[in-house]
């Protein structure tokens, strides 16, 4: 089985941005703790950051893999053309999200991505991730 995690806009940015929303691991730290998971459970996984809208709808066309895990950040909220992508592709996408956004702000309440996604998490901090890969790997 064959994970590819994508984070978006400034997530790598992790280590500089509010603690209390976003945990205190560095993007690279987030991912060693994810592949260690990943290694446990033996299923394969790669890693994509962008802060480009364009460059991670080229990523989720060009997916070879199962799932996607994705946590596209504030595209979450607003990009109609990410949504189009996952809609479009075969792998599976699980939205991921490190803080709770029903508990924000209104505009993070919404997730255009969500109806086109076949899970999804949010508020576990880097747990999100692996309750994720978890989800995908029992479903
Ligand atoms: C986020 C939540 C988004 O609202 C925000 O824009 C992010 C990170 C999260 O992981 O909690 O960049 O997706």
């Amino acid at each position: 089985m064959r994970f590819l995690v994508i984070n978006g806009p400034n997530l790598n940015m992790l280590k500089m941005r509010d603690k209390e929303h976003y945990g205190d691991l560095s993007l690279s730290e987030l991912n060693a703790f994810i592949k260690k998971f990943c290694k446990e459970k033996c299923v394969k996984v790669k890693f994509f950051q962008s802060n480009s809208e364009g460059k991670i709808i080229d990523k989720l066309h060009a997916a070879k893999c199962d799932c996607v895990i994705l946590n596209a950040g504030a595209f979450t909220h607003y990009s109609y053309a990410i949504r189009d992508a996952i809609e479009c592709i075969k792998p599976k996408v699980i939205e991921v999200h490190l803080s709770d956004i029903s508990k924000r702000e209104d505009f993070r309440k919404i997730s255009v991505i969500k109806p086109v996604c076949v899970y999804s998490v949010a508020g576990k901090g880097k747990y999100s991730y692996t309750e994720a890969i978890e989800y995908f790997i029992k479903s």
